[in-house]
């Protein structure tokens, strides 16, 4: 069965309907890419599966179960998990103290628990230091502590949006590798949100492409890249 299935899912911002009709499934263990121009609707769809919206129309399943209009965190505690385009690190807390917030919150954990899961999950990651104020931290340590943040939820589904921007490039091979190992390890379905084109060719095994909120092409990179109507839509002469 797949993880998550979306069925004619749809979004409209009063006269912009910027998610439409878009079907989709993640199976256990893929890294899916999901591209598309600025506005296409890539975080917005991101917000109707994680719960942060509800949709005008169309449906998302979770395991088989409906969840289209099931509260964020009861999402998050079902393993549905996501890091944020625009981060928001809570500043009055610690590094170790930003990631226990998934533990505590999405699995009912005590604090010794959530405490000794963040630090795990941070070794993982290789992000150290975590007695740190999120103020010192460089931005490839701040989405790493996103993605650890959201690795606290135990998820089954991770969707990243967009973690690797503004990384140089070795921090960017480094996070390929890292997001490569967690999906690996915790046989997670991941679904990847870049506009770097070098990042979704190595990264993904399937791609997903939008243009203003509809779902244009599907199928792996190297053939959608190939797409006449991506190529138009998106990736122009850089295909
Ligand atoms: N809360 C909102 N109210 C009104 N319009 C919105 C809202 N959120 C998003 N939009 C619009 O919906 C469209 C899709 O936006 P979205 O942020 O999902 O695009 P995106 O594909 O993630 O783009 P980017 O690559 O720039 O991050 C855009 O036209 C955006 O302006
Ligand atoms: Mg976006």
């Amino acid at each position: 069965m797949s993880k998550l299935v979306t069925s004619g899912l749809t979004k409209a911002f009063s006269g912009l309907v910027a998610v439409n009709n878009v079907s989709f499934a993640m199976e256990e263990g893929e890294i899916l890419g999901i591209i598309g121009p600025n506005g296409a609707g890539k975080t917005t769809f991101i917000h109707l599966v994680s719960g942060i919206l509800m949709p005008t129309s169309g449906t998302v399943a979770f395991k088989g179960k409906d969840i289209t209009y099931a509260p964020a965190h009861m999402r998050s505690r079902m393993g549905i998990a996501r890091t944020y385009q625009l981060i928001h690190p809570l500043e009055n807390l610690k590094v170790i103290e930003n990631v226990m917030v998934g533990a505590v919150f999405s699995k009912d954990k005590s604090l010794r628990e959530a405490r000794r899961t963040a630090e795990e999950i941070c070794a993982e990651l290789e992000l150290d230091r975590l007695e740190r104020d999120t103020t010192q931290l460089s931005i490839f340590e701040i989405k790493k502590m996103e993605i650890a943040r959201a690795l606290a939820n135990e998820p089954e589904v991770l969707f990243l949006d967009e973690v690797m921007a503004g990384l140089n490039s070795d921090e960017t091979k480094g996070m390929i590798a890292t997001v490569q190992r967690i999906a690996t390890e915790r046989k997670l379905a991941v679904g990847v949100v870049e506009h770097v084109m070098g990042v979704i060719r190595e990264l993904t095994q399937r791609v997903i492409v939008l243009e203003a909120g509809e779902l244009i092409a599907e199928g792996p990179y190297e053939t959608v890249s190939k797409n006449p109507r991506v190529i138009e839509a998106y990736l122009g002469g850089a295909a």
